[in-house]
C-alpha cells in the first residue's frame, strides 16, 4: 500500500513564517529533535518551548516547530543540550489488549503508556516510535526507536526484513493450505510474497513473512480456511523476543546494525 507523502509540520510552519528551512536528511523541528535526542519526549518539549524555557541559537523561542539543523545550539533551562543522538532501540513483549496507537479513544491502554511507565530514567527522555504495528490482540515482539529512519527501514516493503509469527488457528491445516501459504495467497491487495510456513502443532502455524501488510497473517490464514485464534510475534530480522510478557530491554548496537540490517548514518 502506498502512503500519501505529507509535508512535515515543521516545514509547513516555517513556510507560513517565511523562515528559512534547514537542509538535509536530519533537518527537523525543535520539539521533535529534543525527543529524538533524548532530552525530553516531544509533548514535554512542546510545553517547555511554549513556557519559554528553550533557547535556540542564543534566543528564547516559543515555536515548537522552529526548524533546526544538525548544528543548532540549544539550551533547556539554561543547560546546553546535544541534538545528536545515536540510534536507540528497545524491544517490548507486548501483552494482549494494548493498542499500538498514540490516541486511545476507548481507554484500553497503549503500548506507549505501558513502555514509558517502565523505562529506566536514562531512556525516559526519548520520544519512542513504534517500528510497525501489532493488532490489539496480538502479543510478542514490538520494537521501538528514537530514529524515524529505522522505522522507515524496517517497515519499507523493499527491505524484506523477515518477521516470524506463531498462530494458533481454527481447524488443522493440511498440506494444500500450507503449500498455499508458502507459495503466495491472493488477498484483496494482491498476491503475498513467498513465505516460510510450517506446522509446530496440528493447529499451530509458524509463518515467516518478508512483507508487512495490514493484518497480513490473519488475512492469509483466513484465506486458506484457518482463521487465527491467537497470534504472537517471535522475531524481527535476527532479533528474537527474549523478555517476559510486559517486559522490555534495550537492543545492543549490533542487534540494530546486523539483526535489523540497519546502517545508520551519523
Ligand atoms: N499480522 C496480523 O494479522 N496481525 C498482526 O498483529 C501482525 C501481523
Amino acid at each position: 500500500m502506498t502512503r500519501k507523502q505529507r509535508t512535515p509540520r515543521w516545514l509547513e510552519a516555517a513556510r507560513l513564517r517565511g523562515a528559512g528551512t534547514p537542509e538535509g536528511e536530519r533537518a527537523d523541528w525543535l520539539s521533535r529533535a529534543l525527543g529524538r535526542a533524548g532530552v525530553m519526549p516531544r509533548a514535554e518539549a512542546e510545553r517547555a518551548i511554549l513556557e519559554g524555557r528553550v533557547e535556540l541559537n542564543g534566543h528564547i523561542t516559543r515555536e515548537p516547530f522552529a526548524p533546526v539543523g544538525p548544528d543548532a545550539r540549544v539550551r533547556v533551562d539554561g543547560e546546553p543540550q546535544r541534538l545528536q543522538a545515536p540510534t536507540r532501540a528497545v524491544m517490548l513483549h507486548k501483552p494482549g489488549g494494548l493498542v499500538v496507537h498514540g490516541s486511545d479513544p476507548e481507554g484500553v491502554g497503549t503500548v506507549f503508556e505501558h513502555l514509558t511507565a517502565r523505562l529506566s530514567p536514562a531512556l525516559r527522555g526519548f520520544e519512542w516510535l513504534a517500528v510497525g504495528r501489532l493488532d490489539r490482540d496480538t502479543t510478542g515482539l514490538l520494537l521501538f526507536t528514537n530514529d524515524e529512519r529505522l522505522v522507515r527501514h524496517a517497515t519499507a516493503p523493499q527491505t524484506h526484513l523477515p518477521k516470524r509469527y506463531v498462530a494458533r488457528v481454527a481447524g488443522r491445516p493440511g498440506d494444500a493450505a500450507m503449500g498455499r501459504l508458502r507459495d503466495g495467497v491472493v488477498l484483496d491487495d494482491g498476491l503475498t510474497r513467498p513465505a516460510q510456513a510450517r506446522l509446530r502443532e496440528p493447529d499451530v502455524v509458524e509463518l515467516v513473512l518478508t512483507e508487512g501488510r495490514h493484518h497480513q497473517v490473519k488475512r492469509m490464514l483466513a484465506a486458506v480456511g484457518h482463521p487465527v485464534v491467537s497470534l504472537h510475534r517471535e522475531a524481527v530480522g535476527d532479533v528474537v523476543l527474549d523478555v517476559a510478557e510486559g517486559a522490555w530491554r534495550a537492543l545492543r548496537e549490533d542487534e540494530v546494525a546486523q539483526g535489523l540490517r540497519f546502517a545508520a548514518a551519523p
